[in-house]
């Protein structure tokens, strides 16, 4: 394990405080840090890029960011993903200035040089057999090759040829992500291409929020009780103006930085059947209360794909928000509708780093591919009023984001600590099926404080 120091004789160790969980202001806008970042996080880690129905087609790629590298995200005529490092072999251009689009030979603006959607050298223009020289073999002018992990649809790639395999990457959240991200035989879908935002903010003020940080939802949020979804309907969840209750649940945290919040449906169980959820079967709750972008016909199939232990989690106490580390969100959100139903909305974000005091925040709207064409819709709609900073809950977000990067540069500031010292005392609830570090009651910061002991675990692996 290595304690990399910075110029000015500053340690990692030095802030960041394991014992009484306290992280240095500092760590939000310091450019030595954010390139020690790119190096040990962004090229080591596995990073999510893009959703596979991005690019349904043979010669489709989209151009997308892996920590401060341009990649494309390639499909080839064989149907395999690729992610390839978008700069030319020959005098370092990108490949391709494109966001989207499809070729079987990515050729560069510059002079020529084309590339196969793998990333194989095919050749350089005009004379072919010496315009790119004799002293390098064709292999040795592809572009670098990612390796690659398609995951319930989600295109992720790290450069660590020889590093953790991405189950391994996933560890424990993978029971729960699987109840997520491949409970239906068809697969999910993206609902148009990602939104992107530009926010002037370090990646990791929303990262770690992102890491499950529910607290703030009863300050930063409070117009969702007072006129928003949850006041529509005020007590009938135990909730109205009062957003306290649905801070109680389930949080899960795992070795690698992955956290999710799980959210107790036996209240809106309770409303929809007026019966006592604990008299229901798992496959009763889960038709009478589909999650986000289900319907009660798709619950036989999501049942048979899943094992007993994930079907009774994703009945009763399903993941609602998480994160992907290092910087993926997810939302899979019950909302209560004005009808006294429960609609849902599915997302998912990057934090991409532009560098130490700016990232693009980037919203994939998701469904499942067997949703009805008129739920897709809906879900669409409410994901553009909710999420991403177009939405109503997100703007409230991506408002502190930037006022904490600022502050995070003053002389006297940047010595400031953030906290994170409210701990779970209780271990998993009695019979909870599913495994990592488990906490119940009310919201704590162990989840967004396991988001920093990876980051400080990656920080200080020796290369
Ligand atoms: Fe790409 Fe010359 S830099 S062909
Ligand atoms: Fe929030």
């Amino acid at each position: 394990r290595s304690n990399p120091v910075l110029s000015d004789g500053t340690r990692i160790s030095d802030l960041i405080n394991l014992d009484t969980r306290e992280v240095k202001m500092r760590v939000l806008s310091d450019a030595e840090l954010y390139q020690l970042e790119m190096e040990k996080i962004f090229a080591k880690t596995w990073v999510f890029l893009a959703h596979e129905t991005e690019i349904p087609n043979s010669g489709d790629f989209v151009q997308r960011d892996m920590g401060s590298d341009s990649v494309l995200v390639t499909r080839d005529r064989e149907g395999q993903v690729h992610v390839v490092l978008n700069v030319c072999t020959h005098r370092g251009m990108k490949v391709s200035t494109l966001d989207v689009g499809n070729t079987q030979a990515h050729m560069c603006i510059y002079h020529g040089w084309a590339f196969k959607p793998n990333g194989d050298f095919i050749g350089a223009p005009v004379d072919k057999e010496c315009m790119h020289g004799k002293m390098m073999s064709k292999e040795q002018l592809s572009l670098t090759k990612a390796r690659v992990a398609v995951y319930g649809g989600m295109i992720f790639a790290t450069w660590n040829l020889d590093g953790p395999s991405f189950d391994e990457f996933l560890g424990d959240a993978k029971f729960y992500y699987d109840t997520m991200w491949c409970r239906t035989t068809s697969g999910m879908e993206v609902l148009g291409p990602p939104q992107r935002f530009i926010i002037k903010a370090n990646w990791k003020t929303a990262a770690e929020q992102g890491a499950c940080d529910g607290y703030h939802t009863l300050t930063l949020h409070r117009w969702l009780g007072e006129i928003g979804p949850y006041a529509k309907k005020p007590n009938a969840e135990g909730g109205g103006a009062d957003l306290t209750p649905e801070m109680y649940g389930v949080e899960v945290w795992t070795d690698h930085g992955h956290t999710m919040r799980c959210i107790d449906l036996g209240r809106k169980v309770h409303r929809i059947t007026g019966r006592d959820p604990a008299e229901l079967s798992a496959q009763e709750k889960l038709t009478v209360l589909p999650p986000p972008g289900l319907t009660a016909e798709m619950i036989p199939d999501v049942v048979s794909r899943l094992s007993p232990e994930q079907i009774e989690i994703m009945s009763s106490n399903p993941p609602q928000v998480g994160n992907f580390f290092p910087n993926g969100l997810f939302e899979f959100i019950y909302l209560p509708t004005a009808d006294g139903k429960v609609t849902g909305a599915m997302a998912l974000h990057t934090y991409v780093p532009m560098g130490p005091d700016k990232f693009m925040f980037m919203n994939w709207i998701l469904a499942e591919k067997d949703t009805p064409p008129e739920q897709k819709a809906a879900m669409l709609r409410i994901s553009c009023q909710f999420l991403g900073t177009s939405g109503m809950v997100e703007q409230d977000d991506s408002d502190t984001w930037p006022h904490q990067t600022i502050v995070s540069k003053g002389a006297m500031s940047k010595n400031i600590t953030l906290k994170y010292q409210a701990k779970y005392e209780t271990g998993k609830p009695d019979g909870w099926p599913g495994p990592g570090h488990v906490g119940s009651g009310f919201t704590k910061d162990d989840t967004n404080w396991s988001f920093w002991q990876y980051w400080h675990e990656l920080m200080t692996r020796e290369s």
